[in-house]
């Protein structure tokens, strides 16, 4: 009987066998095909794919596992790359500080190909150092002042409007918020007549950007390729009518286009239209999902809700209804901009920054060979209770202690020669946003809907909210 019994589990052992066997060779080739003296430690996953499923399915969880494992400074092959993971808090200064040093922005294949070559985090050097300065001159504290809080000012009023009584996906609220408010600051007046055509094209833009580079039909990528053809058509004829019509515009295409002497940056169309998509995409999440997270967070606090509301009514009774918000009042929301700051530690939107080795190099005493990624993990920082006593708990009041903002570890706007441009402005919209919405409504969740915090911070089936009126 036990004879028959081994009979009967040969095949399956050796099956079994066999299975193991193969397996590990398959979790050495990629250790056997990225050997190399002086590397740092870690693992690379399968043929292909390395550990990236590893890294979506379980991210904050896998990242700790290694660093237990392996310390601050590790290797993997995630994302399609062979990768240096660093979540050493000087390593990462660094690495931000020294982009002459051979280090430059590294993000995927399927990002740049549907941002331009000409988007900002395409180019280094000088060219980076000119696009910049022309995304400098859009964005700067003047221009916000004087240009773009009266035009977000008017378009928050109006997209604040009529809500009571009715039942919002703020997701969908904040994200339309976002895009249409960008658009505006963009091309003015005419962005209401094409926002309806622009927008489901920008929307497959952002997708496409996220996903693998295969060009196949029905992919994220070929859907996202032909929405920047579109976009980049459509944007092409807005500029053709500009110059023939030769009005003045006050507004962001309207400077880049801008040929007098007064005006130091000549970009070429091409360039001209990977600004405008820059701007829009660099503000698109990251702006909307911090304003949805901020009203997620302040409907769980109430306390804070309490505070933030005072600092807006406090405004609202030194103005009359028709007052748009100005500089000085944005310069008194120092809550508000506390809140914003906890919203985008807690509800981390960019996990890290990614740049690439141009040569072979030493880092943190370690061989980093040409072409390898380097992610500039910063998500962790975040939640350290060192550094963010009880670093789970929402508490905008930290942000109110002197000189939070600027202490070295904060790298939620990123830091560097790639410091956010787009900080002052992305903070003036959440806030004019919430102006509105706090000084208006109240309102109750729901209830019971799922937030996913990683890879993006997302409800997947959108964040209902009952709203009435203040
Ligand atoms: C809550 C809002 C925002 C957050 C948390 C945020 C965060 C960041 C971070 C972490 C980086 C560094 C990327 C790197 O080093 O590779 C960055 C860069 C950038 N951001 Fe923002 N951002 C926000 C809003 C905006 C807005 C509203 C705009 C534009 C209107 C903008 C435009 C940009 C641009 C153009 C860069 C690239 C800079 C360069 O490569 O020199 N951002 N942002």
């Amino acid at each position: 009987m036990a004879a028959h019994l081994v009979l009967l589990l040969f095949p399956a052992t050796v099956l079994l066998l066999v299975l193991v066997c193969l397996s590990a060779a398959l979790l050495q080739w990629n250790e056997f095909r990225y050997r190399k003296k002086g590397l740092p430690p870690g693992t690379m996953g399968w043929p292909v794919v390395g550990e990236t499923t590893e890294f979506l399915k379980h991210g904050p969880s896998f990242m700790k596992t290694q660093s237990a494992r392996y310390g601050s400074f590790f290797k993997s092959h995630i994302l399609g790359c062979p990768t240096i993971v660093s979540m050493d808090p000087e390593v990462n200064q660094y690495i931000l500080m020294k982009e002459s040093k051979g280090l430059v922005p590294g993000y995927p294949q399927s990002m740049l190909d549907i941002l331009g070559k000409s988007n900002i985090a395409a180019v280094h050097g000088s060219s980076h150092k000119y696009m910049r300065g022309a995304l400098n001159s859009l964005l700067n504290h003047a221009v916000i002042k004087d240009r773009l809080l009266p035009t977000i000012d008017s378009f928050m009023r109006s997209h604040l409007s009529g809500w009571e009584g009715a039942v919002v996906d703020l997701q969908e609220k904040t994200k339309e918020m976002a895009f249409l408010s960008s658009l505006k600051q963009i091309c003015g007046t005419e962005s209401a007549g094409f926002a309806r055509e622009f927008m489901p094209e920008f929307f497959n833009l952002v997708l496409g950007t996220l996903s693998l580079p295969i060009d196949l039909p029905g992919t994220n990528y070929r859907r996202g390729f032909q929405a920047r053809k579109n976009i980049v058509s459509m944007l092409r004829k807005m500029m053709e009518e500009r110059r023939r019509s030769e009005k003045d515009h006050g507004d962001m295409l309207g400077s880049l286009m801008r040929r007098d002497e007064g005006y130091k940056y000549k970009l070429s169309d091409e360039e001209i239209i990977d600004q405008i998509i820059t701007v829009l995409y660099s503000g698109y999440e990251t702006v909307s999902t911090t304003s949805m997270m901020a009203v997620k967070y302040l409907h769980d606090n109430p306390v804070a809700l309490h505070e933030l509301r005072r600092e807006h009514m406090e405004i609202r009774a030194r103005k009359k209804a028709e007052d748009p918000v100005d500089w000085n009042d944005l310069k008194s929301m120092s809550f508000t901009r506390a809140v914003i700051f906890e919203t985008s530690r807690l509800a981390t939107v960019v996990n890290g920054v990614l740049r690439k080795a141009t040569k072979d190099m030493e880092l943190n005493g370690f061989a980093i060979p040409k072409g390898w990624r380097i992610y500039v993990y910063t998500r962790e920082i975040n939640y350290n209770p060192c550094l963010y006593p009880e670093p789970l708990a929402f508490n905008p009041w930290r942000w109110l202690e002197k000189g939070a903002e600027s202490k070295s570890h904060n790298l939620i706007f990123g830091g560097g020669t790639r410091l956010c441009p787009g900080k002052e402005l992305g903070i003036a919209e959440i806030s004019t946003f919430l102006h509105y919405f706090v000084t208006r409504y109240r309102w109750e969740e729901i209830g019971g809907e799922k937030i996913v915090r990683f890879p993006r911070v997302e409800a997947p089936n959108g964040l209902h909210i009952r709203v009435s009126s203040l």
